[in-house]
């Protein structure tokens, strides 16, 4: 059994992901689709050709991976592709946001992604790919966002490494950084109705970030940048000291009363 792993497939990207691959995959394969909200999952499973498990899961708990691993371990399927695309934000200075937030946002955004990417390598094999969702806010640190940002620095970072340890493989991983997106993480981050303007003009759509990162991963790009202004940002980033960069950040969002 050949399958395609998501995390976060009840979520705006995840669904795309899903929605996307369906029209590409073999017919002998499916998906395990993973998310807390089982409702969102098949309501997924009904729009797809392919099979799908539906596994809710609650990926902050410190066991995740482990039930995860366990089922691939009596299943023994051959992992095609992993798409680790399950995450959350909070905006907010850091010491108004609530401790178990702050430590969620690293539970799931970084130890189940760790954890969900080591139980499903061994079921890999040579043209098997990884897709990690980091995101534009990992190339800079984000006061307002900085818990969130940090992990996913920590995402770009990891997915960079651990792409170049298994190219040898001939696994491909390839880290996703997109800006802001039309999907339901917003609200959940508490960034919907107070955004920065230039966070507006940059707003995609989930099902372009999830087309140009399946087109980066068949290329084996270990980075997949969404967007002109998002790419642009990405350089800037490279070519100017961040302590100027995070004061115009810093100032952009004080003149905006932006958290
Ligand atoms: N939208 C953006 O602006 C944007 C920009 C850059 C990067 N990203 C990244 O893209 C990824 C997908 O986000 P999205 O835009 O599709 O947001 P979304 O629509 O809010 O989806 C988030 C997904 O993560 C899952 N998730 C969150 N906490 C979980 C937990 N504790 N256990 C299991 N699953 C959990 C949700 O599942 P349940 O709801 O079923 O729990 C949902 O499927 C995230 O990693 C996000 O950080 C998003």
């Amino acid at each position: 059994m050949n399958i395609v792993i998501i995390t976060g497939a009840s979520g705006g990207i995840g669904g795309q992901f899903a929605l996307q691959l369906d029209g590409t995959l073999p017919a002998a394969d499916g998906f395990w689709l993973i998310g807390r909200n089982r409702e969102k999952l098949e309501a997924l499973a009904g729009k797809l050709r392919h099979p799908s498990r539906r596994i809710a899961l609650d990926l902050a708990g410190k066991d995740a991976s482990g039930q995860l691993g366990a089922l691939l371990e009596s299943e023994k399927p051959a992992v095609r592709m992993l798409i680790n695309c399950a995450g959350f934000g909070r905006t907010g200075s850091f010491e108004k946001t609530l401790l178990s937030d702050q430590t969620g946002q690293v539970d799931v955004n970084c130890r189940a992604l760790v954890g969900i990417t080591a139980v499903c390598l061994p079921y890999m094999r040579r043209g098997s790919r990884i897709i990690q969702l980091a995101s534009s806010a990992g190339f800079l640190p984000q006061p307002g966002f900085a818990v969130y940002a940090a992990t996913k620095a920590f995402v770009l970072s990891f997915s960079r490494a651990l792409a170049q340890e298994l190219y040898k493989k001939g696994i491909y991983v390839t880290a996703v950084c997109p800006g802001p997106v039309k999907t339901g993480f917003l609200e959940t981050a508490g960034a919907a109705g107070n955004m920065l303007p230039i966070k507006k003009y940059t707003m995609v759509s989930a099902s372009r970030v999830a087309a140009k990162a399946l087109a980066d991963s068949r290329r084996k790009r270990s980075v997949s940048v969404c967007g002109l202004p998002i790419l642009a940002f990405w350089l800037l980033t490279k070519v100017c000291p961040h302590g100027l960069l995070i004061l115009a950040v810093g100032a952009m969002k004080e003149r905006k009363s932006v958290p």
